[in-house]
């Protein structure tokens, strides 16, 4: 979760690891360190902060220049937020100077193996990295002592490595946890997320498990795992250019919420002059059952998924959360198909599934935002949300992407030129709703006066409840419950009280007189609710009333207010929208 960058050039160090650090910052923003060369005394010094980048930057601002170092912005997984927890790590001697991602799993053991009797500096699983070379390094050559270490290292790992003793070397190691090599005018850059890397990239290489590199004066060999070189492939980069900036926008959040029409109309004109892989549309026809697994706002997409596919292809269609089902694999059927769904492609937990997926043998689609991601490496087939970096925390654009993708697999699988139609209805919908997204604010000053709210919908308007919720919860810390309008008799009655807010969702014709009940119920007891419907089904006094869409596509438009709420209720409370306590973007590890 922690970002990592690294520079080995001409003169571009301090300026590069910073820059770097602070497109990285989205992925983890606990603490920040760098380790840079100082030419005068020919060794590297480290700064580190505890917060964020903007306090590294005031604190490295007497460094010069240098042709060489690295930086890491923290998620802390082991050990308290400080500055000493706070990556580059040393190893007990000073020599080596290590940053990570990942969890070493094994690190306790490692110590009590091989670190006899020294003293351990700080709270991490990562020192015992930098002592572990170290250690090894007082018998063997530094190459030897990086595959011994790799060699006992259990968990996962990106790592950079500098050796005090060799200032003009740079070396990383990668396992299960991201890390790109790129080159530009002769200079190295080394990154965790290729937002990080410069404008003017010319080619990068995407790290597999088990490989190192070391660069020495700037010459590049690659290894495997056991030592064994061997040559990394490089392609063309192209930059990402201002969608990886927030331009106008207060907040990354809004910016991405507001793209939401154009890239559902971009996907639709893509997969209509494009179509789809037929060797994938096959293999769907031919699964016995879909098993789609993921994670947070991306397993919703998936729950909303299941219903489209198993419409369309009339057969079953599960969901799984990604980190139940690495551990408590379910029964599947004889010849499943397995799908990913992940916006960054590189969520631990779901990883974390591919060991089993292999055993079964089956093929696996990745839909995910990032097509040279871990996860679309492991898959058969990949489906790109071309939806352009999402660099706030909470998840919107890529939500309604997900969606929009497989909505068009469906209209792809059965000829369904309307189901495409329907979506740029919705993009329009939703353009004209967002154009004027101010008027969600008076709302939320009235309604999330409390320190817990509720969704409540049924059929796909809970699925969409379930987001609201997850969205409204992550940014503005108001504890929020998204429930099946048909459970509250069941239990989430007894919550309700006087001025509790709670919103419903209406955009399902069968059972809407059932959740207008519901409303009635919780309002007899003192409830505030805020209704969100479709004319056909609405009220005078619901709150927002869209034009009626295609049923099956509703959540696409439903959750478009229920972003905006989350927005200004955490406007509302001043907090940091974009970087909400304690998450990160991506979520490397389990
Ligand atoms: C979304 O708002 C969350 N921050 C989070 O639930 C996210 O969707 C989840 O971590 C899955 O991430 P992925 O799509 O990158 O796999
Ligand atoms: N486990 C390391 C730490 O806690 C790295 C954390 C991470 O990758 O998120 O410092």
């Amino acid at each position: 979760m922690c970002g990592i960058v690294g520079y080995f050039g001409s003169d571009k160090a301090r300026q590069y690891l910073l820059e770097g650090l602070e497109r990285l910052e989205y992925r983890g923003y606990d603490s920040a360190g760098i380790s840079i060369l100082d030419h005068e005394k020919n060794r590297f010094v480290s700064v580190k902060t505890v917060g964020r980048v903007e306090t590294l930057k005031k604190r490295t601002s007497h460094l010069k220049e240098a042709m060489l170092g690295m930086g890491h912005t923290r998620w802390a997984t082991h050990g308290g937020v400080s500055e000493t927890n706070a990556h580059p790590h040393y190893a007990y001697n000073g020599r080596f100077i290590v940053v990570h991602n990942g969890v070493i799993d094994n690190y306790k053991t490692l110590k009590a193996d091989h670190l006899k009797g020294i003293d351990v500096v700080n709270d991490t699983n990562t020192e015992v990295i930098a002592s572990l070379l170290a250690r090894f390094a007082e018998k063997m050559t530094v190459e030897d002592a990086i595959k011994q270490t790799l060699d006992l290292l259990e968990g996962s790992f990106a790592l950079l490595i500098l050796d005090q003793d060799h200032p003009s070397v740079l070396y990383g190691a990668k396992n299960k946890s991201p890390l790109i090599l790129a080159t530009s005018n002769g200079d190295w850059y080394i990154a965790s997320d290729l937002l990080a890397l410069p404008s003017n990239t010319e080619r990068f290489h995407v790290m597999s498990d088990h490989t190192w590199f070391k660069l020495e004066n700037k010459t590049l060999t690659s290894y495997q795992a056991h030592g064994a070189t061997i040559d990394f492939d490089f392609e063309a980069f192209k930059d990402l250019g201002p969608l990886a900036e927030r331009g106008e926008h207060a907040h990354f959040m809004l910016k991405e919420m507001l793209e939401q029409p154009q890239i559902l109309e971009t996907l639709v004109a893509h997969h209509q002059s494009h179509g789809f892989d037929e060797a994938l549309v096959t293999a769907l026809k031919e699964a016995s059952s879909l098993e789609i697994i993921a994670a947070g706002t991306s397993w919703h997409a998936g729950l909303v998924g299941k219903h489209l596919l198993e419409k369309t292809l009339m057969k079953p269609v599960n969901v799984h959360i990604a980190s139940e089902f690495a551990y408590h694999p379910p029964f599947v059927s004889e010849h499943p198909l397995f799908i990913f769904i992940s916006q960054s492609g590189e969520t631990a937990d779901l990883i974390a599934c591919h060991p089993y997926i292999k055993t079964k043998e089956a093929p696996l689609l990745t839909i995910t935002n990032v097509p040279t991601s871990s996860l679309s490496r492991m898959a058969d087939y990949v489906l790109d949300l071309k939806a352009g970096p999402e660099i706030a925390v909470a998840s919107t654009k890529a939500y309604t992407a997900q969606i929009t993708m497989i909505a068009l697999l469906c209209a792809h699988i059965t000829h369904d030129q309307a189901l495409s139609n329907d979506i740029l209805t919705i993009a329009s919908s939703m353009r004209e709703f967002l154009q004027d997204h101010i008027k969600i604010q008076p709302l939320v000053k009235e309604l999330l006066t409390n320190h817990h709210a509720f969704y409540m919908g049924r059929g796909l308007d809970y699925l969409t409840g379930l987001e609201a919720a997850l969205k409204l919860k992550e940014i503005s810390y108001i504890q929020t419950e998204g429930f099946a309008a048909g459970e509250l008799k069941h239990g989430t009655i007894a919550l309700i009280e006087e001025d509790t807010p709670i919103i419903a969702l209406i955009g399902e014709a069968s059972t809407s007189a059932l959740t207008r009940n519901n409303i009635h119920e919780v309002e007899a007891r003192g409830a505030k609710a805020l209704v969100i419907s479709f004319k056909s089904l609405s009220e005078p006094t619901d709150a927002i009333i869209f034009e009626d869409v295609n049923p099956m596509l509703s959540p696409l438009l439903l959750v478009v207010p229920t972003q905006l709420i989350a927005y200004y209720a955490a406007l509302m409370r001043g907090l940091d929208i974009d970087k909400p306590r304690n998450l990160a973007k991506s979520v490397t590890v389990e």
